[in-house]
């Protein structure tokens, strides 16, 4: 903290060396170290500041990933940092509890700079999420779960795996840079907080027992009630926060199963996009003595009703062959135009066969109905990124509070990083 009261942190990105097998190095990069980037954490209400430093030799961006802040602090494509410079954005976090992430946004790279280790997580506070009795001690009961998928040469060296039509899929995956991990816990509840850091493969994630997975929070903060479901998907982009009780000495691995069902999709097509693909994600063992922990509440947050009363303007965003509304990003051209201290109703309609995602900066918004109807409960509360499912109509409504500046836009994308490097992005200026 800083003689004015600012929080201030510093990511220094860097290439480095990462062993995810003994002794065979593989070539990353990282922030502060050679792979993945700290957990930033600060609370509502805190001005923050975040001294990012380029010590790659490539030009990069860092871009807040679910934070509502002023488009210049953004991070997006167009605030490069260049080699051996130092980018400094500033910004009062003005939203509720959530799990956000950073990571690079340069156009055309996003997806390798990313792939290469460039991510990692920032947790917003709150008063509100501080009163539940909810598992909140970072790394003991509260663990971040970053999954990544990779190629690997048979002694253990990362590759980039083969392009594809959702982007590279890797046939392994890395957990918090950790090929095969186990998460040792001495607490009988543990809360996990997801989120898909890969480029290209959405995953459903469940218990390889069959147990339930109790969602808590999804992208923007805490559900109105915690869900219980067989699977939680996440394309990338997307977090979800699940606690899990367990047993003394007990075992019971995450995985993702995910299905062309699951997805919505032609089976014929389904495993070219890895949608038939099953993984061990991460082994939770139980230690034989565990602390007690409190029962959960019902009632998590005051989640409002959707409100579409207030709805000022109606656009539509087509997904189709890589491109938004037909056209593929340019630099110099703003799409939408947004007034301030409105609400609009945001159409996403996913015209393919194949899944796309779809990521707003700036906001955090509701899914008013899903191809007419209202969202099933894990998609009820706030969100900045959704899976897309092929040939499937998305209303969501989104409410752009303040922060008008004509000069500088914010992004709209497929979350899949290659379609986004390739043109599936669009800005909007806030006026
Ligand atoms: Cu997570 Cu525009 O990005
Ligand atoms: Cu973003
Ligand atoms: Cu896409």
């Amino acid at each position: 903290i800083d003689a004015d009261g600012t929080r201030v942190f510093t990511l220094d990105a860097q290439a480095g060396t990462t062993e995810f097998a003994r002794g065979v190095a593989s070539e990353t990069w990282g922030f502060d170290g050679a792979y993945l980037g700290p957990t930033l954490v600060a609370a509502r209400g805190e001005r923050v500041r975040v001294d990012v430093r380029n010590s790659l030799d490539v030009p990069t961006t860092v871009h807040w990933h679910g934070m509502h802040l002023p488009a210049e602090m953004d991070g997006g494509p167009h605030q490069m940092i260049e080699p051996d410079a130092t980018w400094s954005p500033e910004w009062e976090v003005d939203q509720q509890a959530a799990t956000l992430w950073y990571h690079p946004h340069p156009h055309g790279e996003t997806e390798s700079h990313v792939a290469r280790g460039l991510a990692g997580l920032f947790l917003v506070q709150d008063e509100q999420e501080a009163a539940l009795p909810l598992p909140r001690e970072y790394g003991v009961d509260d663990v971040p779960v970053i999954v990544q998928d990779s190629g690997f040469s048979a002694d253990g060296r990362r590759e980039d795996p083969q392009q594809g039509f959702a982007g590279r899929l890797g046939d392994e995956l890395i957990v918090n840079g950790t090929r095969g991990p186990f998460l040792e816990v001495h607490d009988e509840l543990v809360r996990l907080r997801l989120l898909n850091a890969s480029t290209a493969r959405a995953y459903a994630f469940g218990w390889s027992d069959g147990r339930p997975i109790e969602l808590i929070a999804t992208d923007g903060g805490l559900l109105e009630a915690s869900v219980e479901l067989d699977r939680v998907m996440l394309s990338p982009g997307e977090r979800a926060e699940v606690l899990v009780r367990v047993a003394p000495g007990e075992r019971v691995t995450l995985q993702s199963v995910m299905t062309p069902e699951l997805a919505g999709m032609n089976p014929s097509i389904a495993a070219s996009n890895g949608i038939t693909d099953a993984f061990d994600v991460l082994e939770v063992r139980a230690a034989d003595r565990l602390d007690p922990a409190p029962e959960v509440p019902e009632q998590l947050a005051d989640v409002p009703p959707v409100d579409t009363d207030d709805i000022a303007t109606t656009r539509t965003f087509t997904l189709d062959g890589f491109q938004i509304n037909g056209d593929q990003m340019a630099m110099d051209r703003v799409d939408e135009t947004v007034t301030v201290d409105t609400t609009e109703r945001w159409i996403v309609e996913n015209t393919s066969q194949m899944p796309h995602s779809f990521h707003v900066h700036d906001v955090q918004f509701r899914i008013a109905s899903i191809d007419g109807s209202p969202p099933p409960p894990e998609l009820a509360g706030w969100k900045d990124t959704i899976f897309a499912r092929p040939e499937t109509r998305y209303e969501l409504v989104l409410r752009f509070e303040d922060y008008a500046d004509p000069d500088t836009p914010y992004m709209y994308h497929c979350h899949l990083l290659w379609h986004e490097d390739q043109g599936m992005m669009g800005q909007f200026a806030v006026v």
